[in-house]
């Protein structure tokens, strides 16, 4: 094991893994990589292009980085491309993957990258002699996107699948959902039949501190809401609310601990789009919260999460007060919403 002297005690502390974190430059990626850095971890992090400054800049400013941070290029569409990466790693988090509902070209950018890039990390993964355990980000939108009905009395746990298809996605343009279920399907398959040691945490809508310089989709996405924008979360309707350290801190859990396996709902509370706004509309008075979202039918069927699961592993979600106090007062911060 190696050991470096910590810069606050002066003491020498022994340092975890080393592990691998790809798309570390993503939003969830980003905070997951702070959160292995300040737990001790080396962390070798993938992204598309390790030169581009604005893309990586927050990622050497985080504390630790300059000593125990690696960033290395890996993109999920060319084979091999991790190998480098994975090579010697005790761990895996792989959580690059669109995120994009429409696209031009939904073959290309979203099920390829998300089903064959999965498959090629874990490609990697298998070459691996060191490796001990690979956890997957998958999605709440691998649950709960359903054609039959959900019975409200029943809620949604590990044991549910979207069972979203082609003609479905093509009927209302969105990709993402399937593109998430075909890919955690593939690697369940996958490492099974090579016995990899695999564990996936599936998370609702992540809200929180953005790192990154240029907004996510997810982040753009709370910020356009902000300032009065309807249009997604009409869209959106019912959905599951989650804080983005509670969904590093989740994985990082479940990576730890011996007795994790399987799937792990990772969700604080669902909300449909209305209680969302009138709960945002009365705690933050002075942002333009809309008032009316003209929802599908189909995204405002009532359904729960059960987290029990997780729960069980003694994790505890933060509510929606905090998730939403730190997820404005950092969009303030960075200049993207009055004071
Ligand atoms: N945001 C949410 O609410 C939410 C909820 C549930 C699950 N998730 C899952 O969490 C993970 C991270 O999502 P996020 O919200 O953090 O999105 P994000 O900021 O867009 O991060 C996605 C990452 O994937 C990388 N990526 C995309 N295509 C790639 C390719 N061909 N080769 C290599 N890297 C590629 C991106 O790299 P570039 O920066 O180079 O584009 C980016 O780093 C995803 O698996 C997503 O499905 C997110």
């Amino acid at each position: 094991m190696e050991f470096v002297d910590s810069k606050k005690t002066g003491k020498e502390v022994a340092v975890k893994g080393p592990v691998c974190v790809t798309g570390a430059s993503g939003y969830l990626a980003s905070w997951l990589v702070k959160r292995l850095l300040s737990s001790g971890y080396h962390v070798i992090g993938t992204v598309r292009d390790p030169g581009n400054c604005r893309k990586v800049e927050h990622l050497w400013k985080l504390e630790g980085a300059q000593e125990r941070l690696q960033l290395v290029k890996a993109n999920l569409m060319e084979e091999g491309s991790f190998d480098y990466a994975i090579m010697g790693c005790v761990g895996v988090f792989h959580t690059a993957s669109p995120v994009t509902g429409v696209s031009d070209d939904p073959k290309g950018k979203v099920l390829d990258p998300a089903i064959n890039g999965t498959l090629n990390v874990l490609r990697s993964c298998k070459k691996n002699p060191t490796l001990e355990r690979v956890v997957i980000t998958s999605s709440s939108a691998a649950v709960r996107i359903r054609k039959d009905a959900i019975d409200p009395n029943i809620h949604l746990d590990e044991f549910s699948w979207s069972n979203v298809d082609v003609d479905f996605c093509q009927r209302f343009k969105v990709w993402y959902s399937l593109s998430k279920t075909l890919a955690e399907r593939a690697a369940w398959e996958f490492a099974k039949e090579n016995k990899i040691d695999l564990v996936t945490v599936l998370p609702s809508f992540i809200v929180g501190p953005s790192l990154p310089t240029d907004l996510s989709p997810t982040a753009s996405d709370i910020l356009a809401l902000l300032r009065g924008e309807s249009v997604k979360f009409s869209w959106y309707g019912r959905m599951g609310y989650v804080d983005i350290d509670d969904v590093a801190r989740s994985h990082i859990l479940v990576f730890e601990d011996p007795s994790a396996e399987g799937r792990y709902l990772c969700s604080s509370s669902v909300l449909d789009s209305h209680e969302l706004a009138s709960f945002l509309a009365k705690r933050y008075p002075y942002l333009p919260i809309p008032k009316r979202f003209e929802i599908p039918v189909g995204n405002a069927l009532y359904y729960e999460f059960n987290t029990s699961k997780l729960c069980n592993l003694g994790f505890k979600f933060k509510g929606m007060e905090e998730m939403f106090d730190d997820c404005i007062a950092s969009l303030k911060e960075q200049g993207h919403i009055p004071y």
